[in-house]
Order: C-alpha cells, then sequence, then structure tokens
C-alpha cells in the first residue's frame, strides 16, 4: 500500500562526536552477492540468512524487549530532522553548516522525486538551534501556514556550495532488487534454505528504513501533541513486528494513555485532581472526534501529507494519507493499543528463532504471487492471518520451534502483567528468558510440510488458535477460523470466503506436490531452469490441477512475468499523481 520508492543514496559512517546510539549490529548476515538489502542491522531485528547448523548460536547474544526497542527509536526520532534538499549539495559543506547546531550522531541521504537527508542530532536542543534560525518562505503568488515543523527545506545562498560531482561515493540502494536480479539470486543459491534466507535479506527492511519509519512517526507525533501535548506515536504493524517487507504500509497508533500513565504517580496525598474534561456517549465516539480533528491537521498543517482520508466508520476508525517525504502509505489509529501488543508478540515469535521470518517472507510472497493476498481488503487472507497460520504450524512441530502464548504467560511475571479493555495480553517481554527450540529441521522441510499441513487441514471443523497451539472445534461456520490472540472470542480471518480458502488448500497442495519432485527442487545454477522456491512462485507451472493448455509459455518466461507481476502489482508499489508506477 505505501507510496514509492526511496533509493538510499549514501550510509556514512557515524560522526565522531559520541558512540552510536543503536549499538552495532550483534549479528551478520551472510553474505549473498549482489543482494541490496543493508548489511548494517540494530539488534532488534531478528538475525537471518544462517545456514543450517548455524542455528542456535545467536540465542546467546541478549535480545532487546519491544518496547525497549520502540523507546530507543523513538528518542532518537526526536533527536532527528528531515532536510529536503538540493538535487547536487556538498555533503562536506552540509555537515559542516549543520553542525554548527550542536554534534551530529548519524545522518543519510535518500532520494524520493527529490533529494532528502536524515540527520540524528546527538542532543535535541540542537533542533531549537536549528529552528530558531530557521525561516518561513515567503511566497509571492501564494499563502502560507506557518507550521514550524522537522522536516525542512534546505535552499543553497551561493553556488559554491553546489557540486559536480556525483554525491556520495558509498552508495546503496533500499529499493528491493528487481526481479531479474531476484531470479538470479534464487536461482543461484546452494540450497533451498538459501533460497529462502536471500529472500529475506532481499527485501527485509533496512536500518535506514526503520530510522524513517520512527521519524515519520515522531513528525506525526508533533503535530498531534498540538491537540494532545504527551501524546505519542508508535509504529505498529510490520514496520516493527519483525516481518515487514520494504515498501510495506506504516501502520501508526496515536498513544494518549501515556498521559495517564505519568499522572498516576502524581496523585499523593489527600487530593486527586482531574482535568475537566468533554463526555461522549462512547469510545467510538471519542475515537472519531480525535481522529476527526487529527485528520483535518494532518491535511492542513502537516508538511508533506497528502492525500488524507477520514475513514471513521470502519471497524476500526482511521486516518489514512501519504507521507510525501517517506513515501509511506500510513495509517493513523487511536484506540487500537491490542494491535501494539500483538505486533510485539509477533516480534517475539520472529525473533525466537531465525527460522521464522524467512519462512514467514518466503510465504508471504507466495501467498502474493499466487493473488492469495491483496492490497485491497476483501474476501482474502491478510498477512497478519497468514503469518499467525505460521506461528500455529510452527507450534505444532515436535519437538515445537515456537512456544504457545499461554507457554509464554506462564512465563510473565509482575511487570509483564497487562489487560487491555478486559483481555489478558499477559505474555512474558524479556525474550533471553524462553528456551530456544532444539528442533533442527531445515527450511526446505519446514516449507514443504507447511503445504502439506495446511493442504490437508480440517478447515471445515477445526479452528487455528496460538493461544494454546492446538486445533480447536470452530465456535462458528466461517470458512476459516483463526482465533484472534488476545480477543478469544474473534476470528482474524472472518472476512475470507469458502472460495478464497478452496484456493488456499488447492495451491498448498498444489506447492508440496511440487516440492515432492526431486528435480524441481534441486540447485540448478547452470541452468536457467528456475528451481525450489522460484518454481513455487510461478502460478501454474507443475501443476497436477490446471489444464494443460493453460502451460504455453516455457516456465522462464512464466517466471519472468511472475517476478514482473509481483513487482507491478505488490501492495507496495503504487502509481503516482503524474502516472509512473514506481516500487519501494
Ligand atoms: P502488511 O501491512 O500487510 O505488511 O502487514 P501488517 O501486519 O502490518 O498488517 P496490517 O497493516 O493489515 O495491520 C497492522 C496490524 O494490525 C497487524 O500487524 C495486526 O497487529 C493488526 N491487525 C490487522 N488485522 C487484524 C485483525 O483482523 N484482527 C486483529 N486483532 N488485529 C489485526
Ligand atoms: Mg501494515
Amino acid at each position: 500500500m505505501a507510496a514509492r520508492s526511496v533509493g538510499l543514496l549514501t550510509r556514512l559512517p557515524l560522526c565522531s562526536q559520541r558512540p552510536a546510539q543503536v549499538p552495532r549490529p550483534a549479528f551478520r548476515l551472510l553474505s549473498c552477492p549482489g543482494t541490496v538489502a543493508a548489511d548494517v542491522r540494530s539488534e532488534e531485528q531478528p538475525p537471518d540468512c544462517r545456514k543450517a547448523g548455524e542455528r542456535g548460536s545467536e540465542d546467546k547474544a541478549p535480545k532487546k524487549r519491544f518496547s525497549e526497542v520502540q523507546k530507543e527509536r523513538r528518542e532518537q526520532a526526536q533527536r532527528t530532522v528531515l532536510i529536503h534538499c538540493p538535487s547536487k549539495i556538498s555533503e562536506k559543506k552540509f555537515l559542516k553548516y549543520l553542525s554548527q547546531h550542536g554534534p551530529i550522531n548519524n545522518h543519510f541521504f535518500y532520494e524520493s522525486f527529490g533529494l532528502y537527508a536524515v540527520v540524528e542530532f546527538c542532543q535535541k536542543d540542537s533542533i531549537n538551534s536549528l529552528k530558531n534560525e530557521t525561516h518561513t518562505p515567503c511566497l509571492d503568488t501564494e499563502a502560507v501556514i506557518p507550521f514550524k515543523s522537522r522536516f525542512f527545506n534546505l535552499k543553497l545562498k551561493h553556488q559554491s556550495n553546489r557540486i559536480s560531482e556525483p554525491l556520495c561515493t558509498q552508495s546503496s540502494s533500499q529499493s528491493p532488487p528487481s526481479s531479474k536480479k531476484l531470479f538470479e539470486l534464487l536461482n543461484y543459491a546452494e540450497s533451498m534454505d538459501d533460497q529462502l534466507n536471500t529472500l529475506l535479506k532481499a527485501f527485509q527492511l533496512t536500518e535506514e528504513n526503520i530510522k524513517l519509519r520512527y521519524l515519520t512517526c515522531s513528525l506525526i507525533e508533533d503535530i498531534a501533541a498540538a491537540y494532545f501535548p504527551s501524546c505519542v506515536v508508535w509504529p505498529f504493524g510490520s514496520s516493527v513486528n519483525s516481518f515487514g517487507k520494504l515498501g510495506c504500509d506504516l501502520d501508526m497508533f496515536l498513544d494518549l494513555d501515556e498521559i495517564e500513565k505519568c499522572d498516576v504517580h502524581k496523585n499523593v496525598g489527600n487530593f486527586l485532581m482531574e482535568f475537566q474534561v468533554k463526555n461522549v456517549p462512547s469510545g467510538r465516539i471519542a475515537t472519531q472526534k480525535i481522529l476527526s480533528v487529527i485528520g483535518e491537521c494532518l491535511d492542513h498543517f502537516g508538511p508533506g501529507c497528502v492525500g488524507v482520508q477520514k475513514i471513521l466508520n470502519a471497524r476500526c476508525p482511521l486516518v489514512r494519507f501519504s507521507h510525501q517525504a517517506s513515501g509511506f502509505q500510513c495509517d493513523l489509529t487511536t484506540n487500537n493499543r491490542i494491535a501494539l501488543k500483538s505486533s510485539e508478540l509477533l516480534y517475539i515469535y520472529g525473533s525466537l528463532d531465525s527460522r521464522v521470518r524467512a519462512l514467514v517472507f518466503s510465504l508471504r510472497f507466495w501467498a502474493r504471487a499466487h493473488s492469495l493476498t491483496s492490497s485491497i481488503p476483501g474476501a482474502w487472507i491478510t498477512n497478519f492471518s497468514l503469518t499467525v497460520m505460521v506461528i500455529f504450524f510452527l507450534q505444532r512441530r515436535s519437538p515445537p520451534i515456537l512456544p504457545t502464548l499461554d507457554s509464554l504467560k506462564s512465563l510473565a511475571d509482575a511487570e509483564d502483567r497487562c489487560v487491555i479493555e478486559g483481555s489478558n495480553c499477559t505474555f512474558i517481554q524479556d525474550l533471553n528468558k524462553i528456551k530456544p527450540s532444539g528442533n533442527t529441521e531445515t527450511l526446505e522441510l519446514l516449507l514443504k510440510e507447511f503445504f502439506e499441513y495446511f493442504g490437508n487441514f480440517s478447515f471445515n471443523k477445526n479452528s487455528i488458535n496460538i493461544r494454546q497451539g492446538k486445533e480447536q472445534n470452530k465456535p462458528d461456520s466461517s470458512p476459516l477460523h483463526i482465533q484472534n490472540p488476545f480477543e478469544p472470542s474473534l476470528n482474524i480471518s472472518k472476512n475470507v470466503s469458502q472460495s478464497q480458502l478452496q484456493k488456499l488448500v488447492d495451491l498448498a497442495r498444489e506447492s508440496a506436490w511440487i516440492l515432492q519432485q526431486e528435480d524441481r527442487h534441486q540447485p540448478s545454477p547452470s541452468s536457467k531452469r528456475p528451481w525450489g522456491l522460484t518454481t513455487l512462485l510461478i502460478p501454474t507451472a507443475g501443476s497436477k490441477f490446471l489444464p494443460k493448455k493453460k502451460r504455453k509459455k516455457p516456465v522462464s518466461e512464466r517466471v519472468k512475468s511472475l517476478l514482473e507481476s509481483i513487482k507491478d502489482n505488490s501492495p507496495e508499489s503504487s502509481t503516482n499523481t503524474d502516472g509512473k508506477t514506481a516500487m519501494s
């Protein structure tokens, strides 16, 4: 759903004023030649790209809690500014100019219909200093709204600051690889496990992309703070749950309850002071009123916020808009704390074992390639539901690869206790206290078994329940029943129709069948013949269910057109107003 491509131009070494806020990666990824994903990663990004046998070694390094990651990233974003720069600029002079306001901790440039710099100062005060020196533009023909945000526009006073040589020496890109490159990468992999890890590495969010996501939330928070001074805008969903793919949307949660939490400590003595407030008939109406006003604010005053839509009658009211400079499609919600907790749970599952993310990424790709998922809401399965199915499957392995939610709850102590609107969302937050799995199955086997498991699952009778890690009797007649982990009476896949479920089952069976064909999953780097994961991504290839007349094109051509279609139809690609389609 996100808007457009964000090409990273440079990522330079940190300035030396003080150590980096974000620690260096605890794990290095295996190098996959030609892969474009950044290999500089922070601790919160779970490890991946490991070969069988290396599994488990990552468990020795302490892993950060979700809340720690969120707080650190937010604090980092609050010290950061976004600057639209002239296309050719001397980086050295640019940094020297900004350093007048204080030491710079980190910076990078990226291109998104213009050149942008993300600059992280060491201290928040530097931003005030920069703001004091910045002025509101005067336009001859139009009036401006003098909103003073952390999104700036840099202009050149002297042409001498312009350079003719390329901006940077260490250029890299934040976009996923082209379809051709992906095909090559998958075909040249050494094994199917290697293919799954390669796909993950090429499409996972980069360090810079994560920073940009937190910065965007921070900029929106500044706007919302005009009404709610202590509010927090937290990213949730795939931006933070470890399953985000480059270009995925940016789900934001406007948290107004942080205010109450802070105030609890002040209620000492004999008196209790409360704010005078307005009452409305229901929480839903309060949410709608708040989002309505923030939506207006973003529309009128939010620099770079375009296409603002207030979707207030949805089950979960939201404000949707594009943040032009970052290229993110944003969904802002409030009163949605359970979704933040779901993101934390998925983050924990994604961090516990290096195979989880690789499997989820490949299955999301597979589902997308076969049009089982879509960017438009409808009767099809969502990425979220598909991810819960993978988690359930991994809980069912012997020995289990992932623990049940109930066992994560049993490990929880007092500080983990969490009840949201009557729903018990308690589970252990410290990942380091969860025992790693003794299961050593390969990704290849797991993929095959996933297809077999769900190709033969009794969807008509059973419900998927990650709380207990057990199949359960379905409580209603919906074709697919996946219990909401925190609100057990709800079905997260209620929208899925019988025909969409049947399509999923048929494709799972077909994929299991393909993987049973010995020759289909043997590496063949020298030939151009698709194998392994690539074969699974081809609609109709090897199908025993589809009539032969449909299999006209040579396989290599089908792979090419498939990969093009992934690119063009991906939720992350979009058509700009000028009609260009770009991939993010
Ligand atoms: P992509 O955006 O497709 O990459 O994945 P996502 O996980 O971000 O999904 P989406 O943007 O649709 O939703 C954001 C988050 O909202 C999810 O990660 C879940 O935490 C939550 N969510 C989405 N759909 C449901 C649902 O049907 N029920 C519940 N309880 N939560 C949901
Ligand atoms: Mg999302």
